[in-house]
């Protein structure tokens, strides 16, 4: 068997040597309440490169200071966090692994002491503060942040970005029926809705050529939210943009039970690549080789994106590389006893 897993996936100038993606994590360990690096995020990054990872992606990094999910969030709002990030990414290249960061705001989800802010004002539930309704200004001052956290990923020297507009923080808060109840040009129909990830995108592209990544919920498990023909629709306005892979994800938009099962979101990142001919990332509950294989070979997604079975297998990739039978070049040092 050819094993796809273990093939190259190349984007623009950019080659992963496998398709084995470590999802983004927040791992809640900045502890200044300034956004940087500290050791643990050195360490937790760059021991799935050693295990093989082919593309390590580091948590939402937040855009702005109200746009962290909490206070120990990794930040990219100032130049002052790209020394640590560019240890970070260091780490990551060291064994031939490429690195991505996921840039972030989390909207109304901010759970933070200040202000917090989203397209309308309303709250995500009683444990979360009313955000204020962004204005015209505030709009443009995010899709800024965004560019320029873009700008400074490039100068880390990351190799992908992807913008989070899943789990129902801010990009994904314009984008659903369920959380923007705006009047302006940016709700209402789905093309408004888009209006502000379209601008996010149009930004971020205006200091960044590299690939990009989107990650979306495919499903908001909630009567009245986004259906698959509305994220269809965004996928194909994302494609014509130049967005390069959709990472579909689901949930998080509004509070709501989910019972999830091995593979529960594959199939939305299926419809997905069906409908808007992109290419997608799978996740959540991936946990052995052969169902990753499996996915892959049933071209029902173009990249593998582990979290929690990376968070208990730093080898993970090995563990999957035993169990379809294939070789797996490990790091030099540990190839006598792999
Ligand atoms: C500790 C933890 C932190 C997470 N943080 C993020 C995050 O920063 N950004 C994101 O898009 N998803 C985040 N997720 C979701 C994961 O990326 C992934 O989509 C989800 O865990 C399902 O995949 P899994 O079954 O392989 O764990 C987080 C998940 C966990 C367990």
């Amino acid at each position: 068997m050819k094993h796809k897993l273990f093939s190259p996936y190349t984007i623009k100038n950019v080659t992963l040597k496998n398709r084995i993606v470590m999802s983004p994590m927040c791992m809640y360990s900045s502890h200044e309440q300034d956004g940087m690096v500290q050791p643990f995020h050195l360490a937790h990054y760059e021991s799935r490169a050693a295990g093989q990872v082919g593309l390590v992606m580091i948590e939402a990094t937040s855009v702005l200071p109200e746009g962290r999910i909490s206070h120990e969030d990794l930040g990219i709002w100032e130049d002052a966090h790209i020394e640590g990030l560019k240890e970070v990414t260091e780490g990551i290249h060291r064994h031939d692994a490429k690195a991505a960061i996921q840039l972030a705001h989390a909207g109304r989800k901010a759970n933070l002491k200040d202000e917090i802010f989203s397209p309308s004002a309303k709250a995500f539930n009683d444990a979360f503060k009313v955000p204020t309704e962004m204005t015209k200004q505030d709009i443009d001052r995010t899709i800024t942040a965004f560019k320029e956290g873009a700008e400074r990923a490039k100068e880390v020297g990351f190799d992908i970005i992807e913008l989070h507009g899943a789990h129902g923080y801010l990009i994904n808060q314009f984008l659903s029926p369920l959380t923007n109840e705006r009047n302006d040009e940016y709700g209402g129909s789905a093309e408004n809705r888009y209006r502000f990830l379209k601008e996010v995108i149009e930004s971020v592209q205006t200091v960044w050529d590299g690939p990009l990544f989107v990650r979306i919920s495919g499903e908001e498990y909630h009567e009245g939210g986004n259906t698959m023909e509305d994220f269809i629709f965004f996928s194909k306005e994302m494609k014509a943009q130049g967005v390069d892979l959709i990472d579909v994800s689901s949930g998080g938009v509004v509070p709501a039970a989910i019972d999830p099962y091995p593979g529960y979101q594959v199939s939305y990142a299926e419809q997905v690549k069906n409908g808007a001919q992109i290419d997608t990332g799978a996740v959540g509950l991936i946990t052995s080789g052969n169902q990753a294989e499996e996915i892959l070979q049933n071209d029902r997604a173009d990249l593998i994106f582990l979290a929690r079975a990376l968070l208990k297998n730093p080898y993970w990739p090995k563990q999957a590389a035993d169990e379809l039978g294939y070789e797996l070049e490990g790091p030099r040092q540990y190839t006598r006893a792999w």
